[in-house]
């Protein structure tokens, strides 16, 4: 177990889970960017299910080419039944084992990141996951690509709360267009693999999730705001701090997409996100300054160059199919993720970014 995680956060993943999860037991899993934030989540409630719950122990072949995987992603830990593979997914692979089940979750999330490498962005998203997919078909395996609540772009406000079926207000061109479109390409890899070739795919939309884990140097916003919290400098809020997101603590995020892998219908996407309480980012300061009772110092300054501008106004998710279809039932508060985040964090970050 590494120790960028709550071990305890695991445990209430692993108990959420329940019976659900001998469906892994003896099988083969290919995890794609295994080395971030999520995939390191998935290692280890893998590592978990092996000692505690599965009969026979599901091994695990992790790729990653540590493009943004930061020092932490980098120093990979020996855990048995765990097999890690420095490989860009945008490049073919071949594989002598059977697999079972493809969770397709290497991508370049952060908006900083994504500014600073918009090609690899597109082909990880496009070229990846269709050497994903051609993994998954050659091997009858149920794949799962991790796509975005990016892929709505900015929603009129009759979409919010946003449900599966909007289709979206996306620019291809611009800033973020790398992502946004990519990532749209990727579902419709899904489509075409599931209709036409008859490979059991999912696409899970995450909606802003966050937890210990998250590195010091990923520039989302709640890492962001806790590097400035430990170096003691003020916050900086990008455009007018009107702008609204939605925050899912990492153990039911994790639940969630656990969820959709192990019974989720083929061919079908699910939002994944927590959709209370839809906050601003002056009122999520508000929040932060409450959990940790103290007042925290801010500006509010126009979007830097290294951040793409054009952001959504709102980010909510409707996930009334993924309750109906999956039993996803988000079950931590904001409050309470972020105690449990600031705690974390205060300890493991440095404060010199
Ligand atoms: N965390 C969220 O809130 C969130 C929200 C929406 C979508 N997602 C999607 O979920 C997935 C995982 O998110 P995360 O938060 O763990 O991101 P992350 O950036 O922490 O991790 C992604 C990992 O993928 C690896 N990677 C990138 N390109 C690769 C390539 N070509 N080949 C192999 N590895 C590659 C990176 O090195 C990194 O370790 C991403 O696809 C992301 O777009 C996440």
């Amino acid at each position: 177990m590494t120790d960028f995680v709550l071990p305890s956060d695991i445990t209430e993943i692993t108990e959420r889970l329940g019976a659900a999860a001998t469906a892994f037991s003896g099988k083969t899993v290919v995890l794609t960017g295994g080395r971030g934030f999520l995939g390191r989540y998935f290692m280890d409630i893998f590592a978990r299910l092996n000692e505690t719950v599965l009969a026979d122990p599901c091994t695990l072949i992790v790729l990653d080419n540590l493009i943004t995987a930061g020092k932490e992603g980098a120093d990979i830990p020996e855990m048995p039944h765990v097999r890690f593979l420095q490989h860009n997914v945008s490049q073919p692979l071949e594989l002598d084992e059977k697999v079972d089940f493809v969770i397709h979750a290497a991508g370049i999330a952060s908006p900083f990141y994504y500014r600073a490498y918009p090609l690899q962005t597109l082909e990880v998203a496009t070229i990846g996951t269709r050497n994903m997919l051609e993994l998954a078909q050659r091997n009858q395996a149920r794949f799962t690509f991790f796509s975005s609540s990016e892929i709505y772009g900015d929603p009129d406000q009759k979409h919010v709360p946003t449900p599966e079926s909007y289709r979206g207000n996306v620019s291809c061109q611009g800033p973020r267009a790398c992502y946004d479109e990519s990532k749209r390409v990727g579902e419709t890899l899904c489509y075409i693999f599931h209709e036409n070739h008859g490979t059991a795919t999912n696409t899970i939309r995450p909606f802003n999730v966050y937890g210990p884990g998250m590195q010091e140097t990923d520039y989302r916003v709640l890492p962001n705001f806790a590097s400035h919290i430990k170096a003691g400098t003020a916050l900086n809020v990008y455009g007018s701090g009107s702008q609204t997101r939605t925050f899912c603590y990492i153990t039911d995020a994790m639940v969630g997409f656990l969820l959709v892998i192990l019974r989720g219908v083929p061919g079908e996407a699910y939002n994944i996100g927590n959709p209370k309480p839809e906050i601003s980012m002056l009122d999520l300061i508000a929040r932060i300054e409450n959990v940790l009772a103290r007042k925290i110092e801010h500006n509010v300054i126009e979007y830097p160059d290294s951040y793409p501008a054009d952001e959504p106004l709102r980010r909510c998710p409707d996930i009334r199919k993924a309750r109906l279809q999956i039993e996803f039932e988000p079950a931590v508060d904001l409050d309470e993720g972020l105690r449990r985040f600031f705690t974390w964090s205060d300890a493991a970050y440095s404060g010199d970014v």
